[in-house]
């Protein structure tokens, strides 16, 4: 599958198109955004963060990247890329941004699985430097940027699909970056996702029988379609990495953490909505 340059994207402090000059991002009032040595751009103002070190921590983006690395999500990728490619074909370069892609997992699959044919055009941002620069390390084909999803350094109505996969979305954001006729996809843990390990670490979780899609303003929900299905962890460590990946490693008790520790292996019920939705326009 070609993958071309991604050219959408705007300056972080007034929304200005910026150019490529050199290794660096320049937009027409002169601010200027260098590319680090490992191939990543960072586009967060420090007015824009709200603490130090924003999203996830090296450790939790390590341990993510080996549990996905391992295919335990395969199926979500699958159903990911069949809701998300269009159908006919598109003729022209298509624009994709995953906003909070985490280590990269997800466009790299993604690259893996559309049709030969169709022409892309990739971006995957994330407010963790230590993720952006996993995702940097492991596939220098996409543009990676450290960037936050409340103020996306993307021009308006410029994307074809928008991912925000296990995400916070900011549907304001959102529906200003994707064309008319673009979608966004929101990928959410449905009620009996990794309720095994749940059970464990809070010995009663809730599990609402029906799932409902989250209402995002601007937005219409067109379609849906869910994986349900069980995988097995065989170590401890696996186990542990599962743990520290969700927000769950630091919620948790000491005491349902310990009860977690002690087990070498752990059968899991994954289960996961994949919902698109079209902006409202006007
Ligand atoms: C649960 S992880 C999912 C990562 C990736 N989508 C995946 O599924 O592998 C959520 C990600 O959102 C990032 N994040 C948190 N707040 C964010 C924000 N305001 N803008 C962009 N990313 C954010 C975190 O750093 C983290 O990498
Ligand atoms: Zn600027």
């Amino acid at each position: 599958m070609p993958i071309d340059a991604f050219d959408a994207l705007a300056c972080p402090l007034d929304g200005e198109a910026l150019h490529r000059h050199d290794n660096a991002w320049v937009c027409p009032q002169g601010h200027s955004y260098d590319q680090a040595r490992q191939g990543y751009t960072h586009l967060l103002p420090v007015q824009h963060k709200r603490s130090k070190e924003p999203g996830d921590s090296k450790a939790m983006v390590e341990a993510r990247q080996r549990f996905l690395a391992a295919g335990h999500y395969q199926p979500v990728v699958e159903l990911i890329a069949r809701l998300c490619c269009p159908n006919p074909l598109p003729e022209t370069t298509f624009n994709i941004l995953d906003a909070g892609c985490g280590e990269g997992y997800y466009l790299r699959e993604f690259s893996l699985l559309v049709p030969e044919s169709m022409r892309v055009a990739m971006a995957g941002l994330d407010i963790s430097k230590p993720a952006t620069l996993a995702a940097a390390k492991q596939d220098k084909r996409p543009t990676w940027l450290v960037a936050s999803n409340a103020h996306l350094p993307v021009q308006d109505a410029s994307l074809d699909r928008l991912l925000c996969i296990f995400g916070f979305p900011v549907a304001s954001e959102f529906a200003r970056v994707l064309k008319p006729e673009g979608r966004l996809i929101q990928v959410d843990p449905g009620p009996m996702h990794l309720h095994e390990l749940r059970t464990l670490l809070y010995q009663q979780v809730e599990t609402e029988l029906e799932p409902k899609a989250p209402d995002l303003d601007g937005f219409r929900l067109v379609e849906e379609d869910e994986v349900s299905y069980r995988f097995h962890l065989t170590r401890a460590d696996d186990i542990q990495d599962l743990l520290m990946m969700t927000p769950h490693g630091h919620r948790a008790s000491a005491e349902g953490r310990a009860r977690v520790a002690q087990l070498s292996e752990l059968e899991l019920t994954a289960e996961v909505f994949v919902r698109v939705y079209e902006p409202l326009v006007g």
